[in-house]
């Protein structure tokens, strides 16, 4: 059957104690949002989102990365609450599915499960020990009946554990119809989109609760809830990734991004953070070494390397305390203490400790080539922009401001003087 998914993001989040909109909070490297269209993605391709708060900001940020996203702006200051936020969406197909935009962790299989069956509504319900904070569902024989938010529940409803999700598939006819009669007379004097169950009960419609994974529709409301949903995501990805064959060390201590990849046989040790849409194949990456948005293939890294973004190594070593930015190795040996930036390095090339490249003149970055089977000896500065040809020597504590020629030795230094005695004199010993 086809489908629809409305995704309500409109709300202030409040609680998040920040500036940026709750919704654009990140988990393993992309917004909660994004993670919630993705999910969206895989059954539906007719998605709206309901935005209000930071509507702009969010519009903007969601369109520079899918196309295809329907928004609608809720007037919620006539109409607020989550019901409000329905008010005047419209969606194509015979089913919409609602999410809310705080749900990062949902995946693809609850929302086919939510899917599924014949009801005219399914929707999502928890059991919890604690309920307090959500809407009590009232069941009778496996059908719900209504559902009473916190702040409207009597005594007795108070102490239903059975609790409200948050995520509903509703006929779009159904809906269509709801909508415009939801009125505002509750404690908090909102629309509640949860009103539409009554209504349909009322009318003999059958609404099915589906019995979910509390773990998947923790709402996120403060930074808290944030670093407890990060922390299931990570335990997510790393699991995946473990099944599919990397090795990792001590995992609870390594970071992988959501948009991180892995191919071949691979190994992270313990502190490891793979952050961005890395591409990590056939490689080893050691002990608290960091990479952004890098592409690492047979080669190993670390301990305690810094590869950032735009970096393409291949069949290469990269040492302690070497940190590597914009450049492609190929066949390179960087083994310590160094700063490659915005540079190409060629096969059999030996980068010795302390070579950095001075790619910024303080106004623009500028690009160092350097050849093949280059020996390039200790505490050298390389001045971009400049060409270092094949097979060239560069001698230890040399700066190199000009291009090289193939075959060269390059030597910058003064002479080495010697005063003899001189410690004794100066200390009178
Ligand atoms: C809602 C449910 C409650 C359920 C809980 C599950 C209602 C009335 N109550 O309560 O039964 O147990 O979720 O988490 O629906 N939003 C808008 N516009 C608004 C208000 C909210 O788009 O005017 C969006 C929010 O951005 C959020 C979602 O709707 O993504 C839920 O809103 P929230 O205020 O968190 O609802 P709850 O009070 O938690
Ligand atoms: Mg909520």
């Amino acid at each position: 059957m086809s489908i629809s998914v409305v995704i309500l993001a409109a709300g202030k989040g409040s609680r998040m104690k920040s500036t940026t909109p709750k919704v654009l909070h990140e988990i393993s490297g992309k917004s909660m949002l994004f993670h919630a269209i993705d999910a969206a993605q895989e059954v539906s391709s007719d998605i709206t989102i309901v935005l209000y708060h930071q509507a702009k900001r969010i519009q903007e940020q969601v369109e520079a990365e899918y196309s295809n996203i329907h928004f609608h702006l809720q007037d919620a200051e006539k109409y607020p609450g989550t019901g409000g936020a329905m008010k005047g969406v419209t969606t194509q197909n015979e089913r919409t599915l609602i999410l809310n935009g705080d749900m990062p962790l949902i995946t693809k299989d609850s929302l086919l499960a939510l899917t599924a069956g014949d009801a005219e509504i399914n929707m999502s319900v928890i059991k919890l020990d604690d309920p307090s904070g959500y809407g009590r569902v009232i069941i009778q024989d496996e059908k719900v009946q209504e559902i009473v938010e916190q702040k409207d529940c009597n005594e007795d409803q108070l102490q239903t554990k059975t609790v409200n999700a948050g995520i509903y598939a509703v006929n779009t006819a159904l809906l269509e119809k709801y909508i415009p009669r939801l009125d505002n007379n509750n404690a908090q004097e909102e629309y509640y989109l949860t009103d539409i169950i009554k209504m349909a009960v009322d009318e003999g419609k059958t609404v099915h609760p589906v019995y979910v994974e509390e773990e998947e529709f923790k709402g996120v409301n403060s930074k808290f809830d944030l670093s407890a949903a990060e922390e299931i995501m990570q335990r997510r990805i790393k699991t995946f990734w473990m099944h599919s064959g990397v090795t990792m060390r001590l995992p609870e201590t390594i970071y992988i991004d959501s948009r991180a990849t892995f191919e071949g046989e691979c190994m992270l040790e313990n502190g490891v953070s793979i952050q961005g849409a890395s591409h990590i194949i056939a490689s080893h990456i050691k002990t608290h070494s960091i990479i952004e948005d890098s592409h690492i293939e047979n080669s190993d890294v670390g301990p305690i390397g810094r590869i950032r973004p735009n970096t393409k190594l291949v069949d290469t070593h990269i040492g302690n305390f070497v940190e590597v930015k914009k450049s492609t190795l190929t066949g390179v040996k960087a083994g310590h203490l160094a700063y490659i930036g915005d540079a190409t390095i060629d096969e059999g090339t030996n980068i010795g400790a302390g070579m950095i490249t001075c790619n910024y003149d303080g106004k623009n970055k500028h690009q160092t080539k350097i050849g093949k089977n280059v020996f390039i000896g200790s505490d050298t500065q390389i001045i971009a922009p400049v060409t270092i040809d094949d097979n060239v020597i560069i001698a230890a504590g040399t700066t190199v401001n000009k291009n090289v020629e193939k075959g060269s030795l390059v030597i910058s230094r003064i002479e080495m003087k010697t005063v003899k005695d001189f410690f004794y004199k100066f200390f009178d010993k």
